[in-house]
């Protein structure tokens, strides 16, 4: 265990969409194989993290296999031995550690992350689960059993990641050092660099983010969409009245998003630039999109369950052993276990 970590959330939810693919999925991807080798790279699925708000428990199991075969036909590296993928339930030294830390974290502290105001103010306080109260106590955990030193995440999970430097740092000054504390998310964002993927907008709104919260769902394209379904909803993007094809997100998002998109699935869009007609350039994305998915949904289904299941197996036992071993030097240094 002498590689340094990174270390990220795989998400568990069956609702990924191509802002996610391209903005999240592949350059994770890309991390992992650039950086295996040189690091130790721990992709894990936060299932425990899943039902803080509520979900269809039926489906959870079915979902959480639906999206790691989504990760590995996106490209996840199953055979390499520093790569490993796994799940948070599998390990329960997750759920031990985050009831210590619970012990150590300020009620005003919790209270006061974005997360859980935004949605306890949505929801209000007699719907809204402890579990989301206490979500990020169990990411701290997450992080710290492994000494993961850098965790790329979004800008939402920032106020989380302080939050494991503040809560690792406060037991490391309380029983001498337990934890590696993460570095920031600044030093996170200049060690990966540019690698940081494509901010794909919503088809019908192109001033916001895709994001699965978009009711309608036809600014979005999930990667379950068929790709006819897909065609029509590029065909129907909202574009603007100037009527020159340009690269300018002030007055042209729609148009610079089909743009970029098509540029990260590598193709040339030098032809399109100052056309009057924005019609071909639609047409291009539809079908570049449709194919993308026809061929990734096709890479899913032929998955190898067994090969993905051996996957797991081993790296769970391996985290086991890694997570344990972080486990019982908190709780000797907490007076659960004798000190050796
Ligand atoms: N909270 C993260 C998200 O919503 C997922 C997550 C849980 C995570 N535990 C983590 C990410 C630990 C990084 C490290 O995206």
């Amino acid at each position: 265990m002498s590689k340094l970590v990174i270390l990220t959330g795989l998400r568990a939810n069956n609702d990924l969409h191509l802002g996610n693919y391209l903005g999240a999925l592949l350059p994770m991807i890309d991390m992992a194989k650039k950086h295996a080798g040189e690091y130790q790279i721990n992709l894990f699925v936060p299932d425990l993290h899943s039902f803080t708000t509520p979900i269809n428990h039926d489906n959870f199991q079915a979902s959480i296999m639906d999206n790691l075969r989504v990760f590995i036909a996106a490209g996840l590296p199953l055979n390499n031995p520093d790569v490993h993928i796994y799940r948070q339930s599998y390990v329960p030294a997750h759920s031990e550690l985050a009831w210590i830390l619970n012990c150590f974290a300020g009620f005003g502290e919790l209270s006061r992350m974005t997360e859980f105001k935004d949605k306890s103010a949505r929801l209000g306080i007699d719907h809204i689960g402890v579990g989301q109260f206490d979500y990020p106590c169990l990411m701290a955990a997450d992080i710290l059993l492994y000494r993961a030193a850098y965790v790329p995440v979004g800008e939402d999970q920032r106020q989380h990641i302080e939050f494991t430097r503040t809560i690792g740092a406060r037991l490391n000054s309380k029983f001498g050092k337990l934890f590696e504390v993460p570095k920031s998310m600044a030093e996170t964002h200049k060690f990966f660099g540019a690698d940081q993927g494509l901010r794909v907008r919503d088809l019908l709104d192109p001033t916001k983010k895709m994001s699965k919260s978009d009711e309608s769902g036809k600014g979005v394209i999930f990667l379950t969409d068929s790709p006819e379904a897909a065609r029509k909803k590029v065909l129907s993007a909202t574009t603007d009245s100037v009527g020159l094809v340009n690269h300018d997100y002030k007055n042209q998002p729609g148009i610079s998003n089909l743009i970029d998109i098509l540029k990260y699935f590598g193709e040339d869009t030098k032809v399109f630039m100052g056309q009057s007609q924005y019609g071909p350039l639609k047409e291009r994305a539809a079908n570049v999109i449709a194919d993308f998915l026809e061929n990734f949904q096709a890479s899913v289904k032929q998955v190898d369950d067994v090969h993905l299941l051996n996957k797991l197996e081993s790296s769970e036992i391996a985290m086991n052993k890694a997570a344990n071993s972080t486990l019982l030097r908190v709780q000797q240094a907490v007076g659960l276990r004798p000190k050796n």
